[in-house]
């Protein structure tokens, strides 16, 4: 029996790994770690509806974990070294999925205190407290590459890094410093650059997540137009149930110290989401598009090669199609619940 130990498991991708673990190995036991309570009901992040930002309420099929008896959580900090060796050597586990980061829109210090001197606690924890060497799987980011020099898309593992912002840099740095820690102390690591994540739960800090919650409010009757950036910008979208899947394929048969690219392998435009979302939708020609001036996005083509992964007998399971379709399913119930709740507020019977 395989113990796990997943940090930012009430996370976004956190939540879909620790499904997919207890979905594929009946034998195994989970212990998710993050710094909140545990929470059965909603990711750690919010999602805007109308003028309202709400937690980001899980989906039935993650909200069946909670009944699990194979997963516990523990509510614990990175940084707190001596609670995190404590909880280290409670668990025992055999392999730990390193998920808990800050992400883009945070500030700097914070970026590098979770996602640098963060994953260099959780090393030195494990190294001191003795476990026989658990995997460790770091979930790092494709923008580690940043801006890609002429004729390297896709990009590979062995491109350029070149980072150009600071939660990229963060990473890049966590990935390093993770490196050096894991050799002098013989902790096998294995890193996954993940690219652009989609699925349901996602929030509009995601061009996906914010296409597609526009889409549901329009059809909610919550607004009437679509705003959106640059539309020539691509990327690569990788559904978060095809991550977590390449996660646990990582943790059996990454080689100790590699990196492995997390992505579709697909170059996909804004304007390719942008129509597909609305074929997904049946909005196609009925809403109106509004541009938003800006300039143009710093990294206009960024994509990466998974060869590498499928090497390790990987294959994706979900087409974008599906994913955006999954994510509008996902905000129309959620509008659906805020309706249903305003309502219940509104009726004589509630007064
Ligand atoms: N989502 C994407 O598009 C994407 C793309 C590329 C790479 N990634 C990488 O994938 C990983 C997971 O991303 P995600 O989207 O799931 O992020 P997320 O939803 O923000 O989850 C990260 C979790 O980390 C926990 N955390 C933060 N600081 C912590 C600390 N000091 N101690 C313990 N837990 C802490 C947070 O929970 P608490 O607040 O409860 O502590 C949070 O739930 C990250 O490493 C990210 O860089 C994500």
């Amino acid at each position: 029996m395989t113990t796990y130990l997943i940090t930012g498991a009430q996370g976004f991708l956190g939540r879909y790994l620790v499904a997919h673990l207890l979905e594929h190995e009946p034998d195994c036991r989970i212990v998710g770690l993050g710094r909140s309570p545990r929470n059965d009901e909603s990711f750690t992040h919010q999602i805007l509806l109308g003028q309202q930002n709400t937690p980001a309420p899980l989906t039935d099929a993650l909200r069946a974990v909670a009944g699990d008896e194979r997963y516990s959580y523990v509510q614990a900090d990175l940084s707190q070294m001596a609670q995190m060796v404590g909880t280290l050597r409670d668990v025992r586990p055999g392999v730990i999925f390193h998920l808990a980061s800050a992400l883009r829109d945070d500030p700097v210090d914070i970026l590098f205190q979770t996602n640098v001197v963060g994953s260099v606690r959780l090393l030195e924890a494990v190294a001191a407290a003795q476990l026989g060497d658990p995997k460790v799987v770091l979930a790092s980011s494709g923008g580690v590459y940043g801006i890609p020099l002429p004729d390297s898309l896709p990009l590979d593992e062995q491109a350029v890094c070149r980072p150009n912002d600071y939660y990229s840099i963060s990473k890049l740095s966590s990935e390093q410093a993770t490196a050096l820690i894991a050799k002098h102390s013989r902790i096998p690591t294995v890193t996954g650059r993940i690219f652009n994540v989609v699925g349901p739960g996602q929030d509009e800090r995601h061009v996906c997540g914010r296409i597609i919650s526009q889409l549901a409010a329009i059809g909610s009757g919550a607004t009437s137009a679509v705003r959106i950036g640059a539309l020539e910008t691509t990327r690569d979208f990788i559904d978060v149930r095809d991550v977590a899947a390449a996660l646990a394929c990582l943790s059996r048969h990454g080689a100790k110290g590699e990196t492995y690219n997390v992505a579709s392998g697909q170059e996909t435009s804004i304007q390719q989401v942008l129509d597909l979302s609305l074929d997904v939708a049946d909005l196609a020609d009925r809403v109106e598009v509004h541009h938003l001036p800006g300039r143009p996005a710093d990294i206009p083509r960024h994509f990466g090669s998974n060869e590498r992964l499928g090497q390790l007998g990987f294959e994706l399971q979900y087409s974008l199609r599906q994913s955006l379709a999954d994510i509008l399913g996902y905000y129309r119930g959620c509008w659906a619940q805020a309706e249903e709740q305003a309502a219940a507020k509104t009726s004589p019977e509630s007064s």
